[in-house]
């Protein structure tokens, strides 16, 4: 037993140099806590409590897999005011992601009557969308937009899904298990379905234009992911103390105002390689990426954005 735990500390500390808690966490069966106190050593490690020990069963260690979790990152975009550039940030940050990682799945959770923007942004056919993921038909219900970049539209009338939370909750699932990264384009709502989508995801993007109504509203979301890494994006300069303050980030990424951004957008395109919007995503997938980039990350592309810093 001695020797299977401090097995368990070795393969911590080596996880660590590369993964986040959550995912060793996922990886070992432990949880956040217990993997935080072993990397810090404030864990009598004879105390740790392996539920997968404990069970006489071999840990699930899942880093040697094909698509291996210390990439993968569950991104959710959200906001506390419409029209702010949610669904464009999203869909032009999956596409950059895409660019590097293996497998991308951009997640529309904007439920409405008729078919939503990112539908129409991206050109996507009227199925599948999330009712056929409902439906039982897993990766089959994701569009492959690109090579490596897939959609799941939100179903073209919300009330086709019935138990919508529990849907949502059994897609976010589904996508940590399959890809390398996963981009949710939430609505500006505080539903359940839209917390669920929160409370998967490690990283939150929150665009912001700096107004006062929306600011007070800010500070009730960011409850929501105290524990998340943050990265606001804001339209207005001079209110870049107050949200830094009220999200308590200091990732603050300033987004340009591209006048070809709505033309692309109503053309049915990404933003422009070398368009302002588009380097302003770069500089964000930057952030998201830069935090524990190992060897690792270097051999997929991402020495020569940080070199660009
Ligand atoms: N940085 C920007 N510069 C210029 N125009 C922008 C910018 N960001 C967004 N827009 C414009 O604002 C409009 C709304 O963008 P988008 O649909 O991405 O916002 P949203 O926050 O997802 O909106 P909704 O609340 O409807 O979901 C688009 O026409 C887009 O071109
Ligand atoms: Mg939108």
């Amino acid at each position: 037993m001695i020797h299977i735990r401090e097995d368990l500390r070795q393969k911590v500390l080596r996880m660590s140099e590369r993964l986040t808690d959550e995912a060793i966490a996922r990886a070992l069966n432990l949880t956040e806590e217990a993997v935080k106190d072993i990397r810090e050593g404030d864990a009598d490690i004879e105390e740790i409590e392996n539920p997968a020990v404990k069970q006489n069963q071999p840990p699930a260690v899942i880093i040697n897999t094909k698509k291996p979790t210390f990439r993968q990152k569950v991104i959710s975009v959200w906001r506390a005011k419409g029209g702010v550039g949610c669904s464009a940030v999203a869909m032009n940050l999956a596409r950059q992601v895409a660019d590097s990682v293996d497998s991308v799945a951009l997640i529309d959770l904007n439920f409405q009557v008729g078919p939503p923007d990112l539908t129409y942004y991206m050109d996507l056919p009227a199925a599948p969308t999330m009712y056929n993921f409902k439906q039982g038909d897993g990766i089959e219900s994701f569009y492959r937009k690109e090579n490596n970049l897939f959609v799941l539209q939100a179903p073209h009338n919300k009330y086709q899904l019935e138990k919508t939370t529990e849907t949502v909750n059994e897609v976010c699932a589904f996508s940590r298990k399959v890809f390398d990264a996963v981009i949710f384009d939430l609505p500006n709502t505080e539903d359940d379905y839209v917390r669920e989508a929160i409370e998967h995801s490690n990283t939150v993007v929150m665009a912001v234009e700096g107004t006062s109504a929306e600011m007070i509203r800010l500070e009730i979301k960011a409850k929501n992911f105290k524990n998340k890494d943050k990265i606001v994006l804001l339209k207005n300069d001079d209110d870049t103390g107050r949200v830094k303050e009220v999200l308590e980030t200091h990732k603050v990424i300033k987004i340009p105002n591209d006048k070809h951004l709505g033309e692309a957008l109503e053309n049915q395109a990404f933003a422009r390689r070398n368009s302002p919007f588009n380097k302003m995503i770069s500089q964000l997938k930057d952030e998201i990426y830069e935090y524990k980039s190992s060897g690792l990350l270097n051999k997929i592309g991402f020495s020569k954005l940080r070199q660009s810093r």
